[in-house]
């Protein structure tokens, strides 16, 4: 395994995007096993879809019962649109697992987004405490530098009192809502999953660049006690400097 261990973060680099997603859901697994409550922060986007598909594949490997589902992010539409995050969970994960619906905490995109991120920093701290960790939480890097939906030059970045916010993105013309970097930041631990080279430059950055968060917002993510795992393919680590060995 090519690993490089910094001050909270690890770097996994494999060849292929089949080979990282399988040595993430392995990790999840174990990191789940024998838990009576795992919590799982999910990540949008089209990424994490394969490991949503390998955790439906390996589902005897899980208890459905203790498993519960949040997200990191959502997109301002109804859960059956096209562009939500839910729905890419559903049709990849939820449909094919016997995970109880009372354990599938969706963000309610579908409402007023104001409305919808305080039920949801609501329903965060009624069942994950008032100050919300996960079990675990997966994030994605955007090519921007973004992360769930913390999108570079937005105040949302800085946000430090509430752990979910609505906001309008102004590149994405759209409303979205999110976990604030007091939430990405909980006691717990990240999981990472970037895949492909046009992701090549804003993981040098993040990694390896000078701390700029405003830039590039996945900087933010530095969890409190939390280890930070970095599942990236080949194509997406291929300007780090700092990672020296060669993908298993
Ligand atoms: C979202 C995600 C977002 C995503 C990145 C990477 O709602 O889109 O939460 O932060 O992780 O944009 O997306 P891809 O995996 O599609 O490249």
């Amino acid at each position: 395994m090519s690993l490089r261990t910094g001050s909270s973060y690890t770097v996994i680099v494999r060849h292929t995007s089949d080979e990282l997603v399988d040595e993430a859901a392995t990790l999840l697994i174990n990191m789940a096993r024998g838990t009576k409550i795992f919590a799982i922060g999910l990540s949008g986007g089209s990424t994490p879809r394969a490991l949503y598909e390998t955790m439906a594949r390996r589902q005897s490997e899980l208890d459905w019962k203790a498993i519960h589902l949040f997200w990191g992010d959502e997109r301002c539409v109804p859960p059956d649109h096209p562009d939500s995050n839910y729905r890419m969970a559903y049709e990849s994960l939820i449909q094919h697992v016997p995970i109880p619906t009372e354990n599938v905490h969706r963000i309610r995109g579908e409402d007023d987004p104001q409305a919808a991120a305080e039920a949801y920093e609501t329903e965060l701290r009624a069942f994950l405490g008032e100050y919300p960790r996960f079990s675990l939480l997966l994030l994605g890097l955007g090519d921007d530098g973004h992360t769930a939906s913390l999108f570079p030059g937005t105040a949302a970045i800085h946000e430090s009192q509430k752990r979910v916010i609505a906001h309008y993105v102004e590149k994405l013309n759209a409303w979205r809502i999110t976990l604030t970097p007091a939430a990405i930041n909980a006691p717990h631990d990240v999981m990472f999953l970037v895949v492909g080279s046009s992701k090549a430059s804003a993981l040098k950055q993040v990694l390896e660049g000078e701390k700029q968060p405003d830039v590039y917002p996945a900087q933010i993510v530095n969890p409190f006690l939390g280890r930070v795992y970095w599942f990236v393919d080949v194509s997406a680590a291929s300007l780090l400097e700092k990672t020296p060995n060669e993908p298993r």
